[in-house]
């Protein structure tokens, strides 16, 4: 099953389901995390549920699959991982994306997690490239990607426009090669 989660020491990870709403709501009414991200702060669990909802469809359709991230034992939810895009008809790769609750930055979580992440996508599933898209001025993710062996290729100039205002966008891939 493409939900089926990578095993992290220290951490576990568990598909997104319904019941994860509320903590995903305060982990996206931050503004803070989402200054980078295409979406306003959340304000409402039924927000949380739509993004929720999206990502069980991109599952179902074995497109894409974003994972809550807990530590054992504690029912906090203190980040999501996972694969916004997996192409493997008319080509071999996937798109990852990450986010941590601000009081979790800092501290080395996200580069124990995405090695598993990597290796769920080139050797699980036999990916060619990953990549991952980051909005200009993100320099903590970009600080990430580059720990993780990814650089940047290049720059999607005004690609994104959201919050009133238009983004350039960093292309970031790892080859398996
Ligand atoms: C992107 C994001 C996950 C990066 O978080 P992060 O804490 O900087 O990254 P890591 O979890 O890899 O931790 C690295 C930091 O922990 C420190 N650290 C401590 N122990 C560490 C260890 N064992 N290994 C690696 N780093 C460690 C590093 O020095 C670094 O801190 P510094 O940058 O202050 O020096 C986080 O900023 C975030 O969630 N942002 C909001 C959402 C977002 O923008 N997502 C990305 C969209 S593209």
């Amino acid at each position: 099953m493409i939900t089926d989660p990578p095993q992290v020491h220290g951490f576990e990870l568990r598909a997104l389901e319904e019941s994860d709403a509320p903590g995903l709501l305060d982990l996206f009414s931050d503004p803070e995390v989402c200054a980078f991200m295409d979406i306003e702060p959340l304000q409402t669990e039924f927000e949380a549920l739509d993004i929720i909802d999206w990502a069980q469809a991109q599952a179902a359709q074995g497109v894409g699959v974003r994972w809550g991230v807990r530590r054992p034992g504690a029912p906090r939810l203190i980040g999501t991982v996972g694969f916004n895009r997996i192409e493997r008809s008319r080509g071999r790769w996937g798109e990852i994306a990450y986010d941590l609750a601000r009081d979790q930055w800092g501290r080395g979580v996200m580069s124990a997690i995405l090695p598993a992440i990597l290796a769920r996508g080139f050797k699980d599933w036999e990916l060619l490239r990953l990549e991952a898209m980051v909005t200009a001025g993100n320099t903590r993710s970009c600080a990430l990607l580059r720990r993780m062996g990814f650089r940047q290729e290049g720059v999607l100039a005004r690609r994104g426009f959201w919050k009133g205002q238009a983004w350039d966008q960093l292309v970031f891939a790892r080859l398996a090669d």
